[in-house]
């Protein structure tokens, strides 16, 4: 008997064209302090660093959420019921494993900004997972009106999962409106959200701060992709990298420092950067469990469960659609 490798999922393409990514590039440098948005930082270089990231010592949020995943996802299962899993910046994919065997769903839909990266984890997902039918959506989720209709999600019950603390490098108010979108692309289906908690600033800033120098490196590669894509002529050695805990504010702080006076151009546009100017390149908000249920509750989901590590490091929260 011969076993038959299961059919690479399909991907439907919907990445914002150069033309948005430039708006978006010019929006964010006349802010103060100059911030782009966080999913520029994930071409296929950016997607190969964070994975990098991952492994690293101090970054022990990914070995703790999947720990996690593993050891509640059949109570998880039972609490939350079932349908398409859709997964909201699934990156490589490692996370929803055991999601897959515990809910058993009609489908998993993953959708990521990163085209090249997407295809990949969904094919090697697919095949450990050969009888769950698969589908790839490259976009920015958070523009996204609407799920493409696809025979795989048509008339089912939708199940939100959005591991990795990725809404951490939003804003409140970012935070809330993204919620509020996935709310309308869940269809009035459940929200499992991984968020990150406060803890001791020496570890936050060492988790986004590797002695390896990948944090680093991955920050970096945002020049290098505004370089590539927009004809920008960044020189990314004349940055240096910082993470800093910012208490008040609950957050992490990542940015590129300018080291000296120096004019940047980005698609034959000049832009000057003083020494010591900050170019954010991501926030990452820590939200403690009260925090997290008030931002749920200001989106309009009913906070229902919430499930943790031992050392309660970080949360899987578990929203419903309020009516
Ligand atoms: C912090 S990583 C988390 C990856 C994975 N979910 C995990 O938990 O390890 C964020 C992921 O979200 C994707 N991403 C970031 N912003 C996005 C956006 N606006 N729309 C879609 N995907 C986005 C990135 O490409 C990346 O794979």
């Amino acid at each position: 008997m011969t076993t038959q490798t299961p059919a690479r999922p399909q991907l439907i393409n919907l990445h914002p064209p150069s033309a948005d990514m430039l708006r978006l590039v010019r929006d964010g440098l006349e802010r103060e302090p100059r911030q782009l948005p966080a999913w520029l930082l994930y071409d296929a270089e950016g997607s190969r660093l964070f994975d990098q990231i991952c492994q690293q010592p101090e970054y022990s949020l990914t070995r703790t959420e999947i720990a996690l995943l593993e050891s509640a996802a059949e109570d998880i299962a039972r609490s939350i019921g079932s349908g398409v899993i859709v997964e909201f910046g699934a990156g490589s994919a490692r996370k929803v494993g055991p999601l897959l065997e515990a809910m058993r769903p009609s489908a998993y839909v993953a959708l990521d900004i990163s085209a090249e990266h997407l295809q990949q984890a969904t094919a090697s997902l697919q095949i450990q997972h050969p009888s769950v039918p698969m589908l790839g959506i490259c976009c920015d989720h958070s523009r996204l009106d609407a799920l493409p209709d696809h025979p795989l999600m048509r008339g089912k019950r939708r199940v939100g999962f959005f591991p990795g603390s990725s809404l951490g490098n939003f804003t409140r108010d970012e935070a809330i409106e993204l919620l509020g979108r996935f709310r309308l692309l869940l269809n009035g289906g459940p929200l499992l959200l991984g968020l990150d908690q406060p803890k001791a600033s020496s570890r936050l800033e060492a988790a986004y701060n590797d002695a390896a120098g990948i944090s680093a490196a991955f920050a970096r590669n945002l020049l290098e992709r505004l370089n590539n894509d927009l004809k920008a002529d960044f020189n990314p050695a004349e940055f240096r990298y910082e993470a800093v805990w910012q208490s008040r504010e609950s957050r992490v702080r990542m940015a590129l420092i300018s080291e000296c006076d120096q004019t940047v151009s980005i698609a034959d546009e000049p832009w000057a950067f003083r020494t010591g100017q900050p170019l954010v390149t991501e926030y990452s908000v820590k939200y403690s469990p009260e925090m997290a249920r008030k931002l749920a509750e200001d989106a309009g989901w009913n906070w229902c469960r919430r499930w943790h590590d031992p050392d309660d490091d970080l949360s899987l929260h578990w929203l419903e659609a309020a009516d």
